[in-house]
């Protein structure tokens, strides 16, 4: 028995909603792929939910709107995937959506004796529901965080679902704004998954400053291709807190933003604008494979990493991670049939699924929450009830 579900993602950099309608099987642990379709942001939009992401303070009825804007958009996707995908609405069990973060605090700060951690994620999951007629799993994050996690990284169940092996040692990389790794030891053990830093964040930003202010990415990485990287300001910028703190952590745009670039471009004066593509665009790959030298012990060292996420489509980034890496073989997870575009969008609906389910999905050896969660909040529709009925002993 499988069910049909859709899953959303808009992660951090900001170029449009992913959505991927997929089979999960009942027991919530294997998924198929079954179509994916990317709506990207207009200019206005993606200017207005920026604004949101990396002001400190913002319009607090402005922010309440586009909660509700988002739930609409994120809507109309659904609607888009079911037209595409010639599928009816009654056909699918659930929509998960992660919704757009414009806020992530999971630092263990503390005010009146309790635990102030906490992160937004926009787009009502009400109006989704009400829109499509479909129950909506929205707000992953949150339920991790109240029991002392980071609320991040998710995606560490689908990888070892999916990548898992008893015969090699694997990771999974995700290049999305921020990039994040999953460590798959071959002996089974529990993942170990973090944040590494700058995904596309970094270079995007760079990019659209220093090359053409109409880019909003360095199109296959090519400009980074073209400049000389500044090996004295890469070491200052690995110099950073973050790059040195132990997992489990996850990090956000609000970090990794313009003053970060500010600071680098003010570490060396009359460095050419190409280089500094380079240099900036260089950080990500570096700081990913630190990140596995320094924290991966020898044992679990992976020998494939298996990259998803836009940054994948960034060849001076594939190509920086095999030179970094030598001792990895470093694919696209095109490999295995799962396309890079809608990895995060299938763990999300894997992840919803679980939820009807009750079933957890977070690994708190990764987020470092006390217990595992059943993780999101359901906003249901009478279909919902016919699931729970049907799906009383059906595994
Ligand atoms: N052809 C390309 N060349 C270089 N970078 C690309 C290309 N296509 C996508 N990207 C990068 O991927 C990003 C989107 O990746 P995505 O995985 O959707 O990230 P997020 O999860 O943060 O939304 C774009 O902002 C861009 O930086
Ligand atoms: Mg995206």
């Amino acid at each position: 028995m499988t069910y049909k579900c859709i899953g959303l993602m808009s992660g951090t950099s900001l170029d449009g909603i992913d959505a991927a309608l997929v089979n999960v099987s009942a027991d919530g642990n294997t998924i198929h792929f079954l179509h994916g379709i990317t709506r990207p942001f207009s200019d206005s939009l993606r200017k207005k939910l920026m604004g949101l992401a990396v002001n400190e303070t913002v319009n607090k009825e402005e922010l309440a709107r586009m909660d509700a804007l988002m739930g609409h958009l994120l809507s109309d996707v659904v609607e888009q995937l079911l037209k595409e995908s010639g599928t009816e609405t009654k056909d699918i069990l659930l929509v998960a959506s992660h919704g757009q973060t414009i806020g992530h605090y999971p630092d263990k700060e503390n005010q009146y004796g309790h635990s102030i951690a906490f992160t937004l994620q926009i787009g009502d999951g009400d109006v989704m529901a009400a829109r499509t007629g479909i129950p909506v799993v929205s707000d992953f994050r949150r339920r991790d965080m109240a029991v002392g996690g980071e609320g991040a990284p998710l995606i560490p169940l689908l990888d070892s679902l999916l990548f898992q092996n008893t015969e090699q040692n694997r990771c999974c990389l995700n290049i999305g704004g921020i990039a994040n790794i999953t460590v798959l030891p071959a002996c089974g053990s529990t993942p170990m998954a973090f944040d590494t830093g700058p995904g596309n964040c970094l270079s995007d930003l760079a990019a659209a400053r220093l090359i053409d202010h109409g880019l909003k990415f360095d199109p296959g990485g090519e400009n980074a291709f073209c400049g000389k990287i500044h090996d004295e300001i890469l070491d200052r910028a690995m110099a950073d807190a973050y790059f040195t703190q132990l997992p489990p952590k996850s990090t956000s745009r609000e970090y990794f933003d313009e003053k970060f670039l500010n600071f680098l471009l003010g570490l060396e004066k009359n460095v050419p604008f190409g280089d500094m593509v380079a240099t900036v665009s260089c950080l990500t790959p570096r700081s990913i494979a630190d990140a596995l030298h320094r924290f991966v012990p020898v044992d679990n060292f992976p020998k494939e990493m298996i990259v998803s996420g836009g940054g994948v489509h960034n060849r001076f980034f594939m190509e920086k991670l095999k030179l970094l890496l030598p001792e990895m073989n470093v694919v696209s997870s095109g490999k295995y049939g799962i396309d890079p575009d809608f990895k995060e969008a299938m763990g999300f609906a894997l992840m919803g699924y679980r939820t009807m389910k009750g079933l957890p999905s977070s690994i708190p050896e990764v987020t470092g929450a006390r217990l595992p969660q059943i993780l999101g909040k359901i906003s249901l529709t009478t279909s919902a009830f016919h699931f729970f009925q049907r799906d009383k002993g059906d595994d």
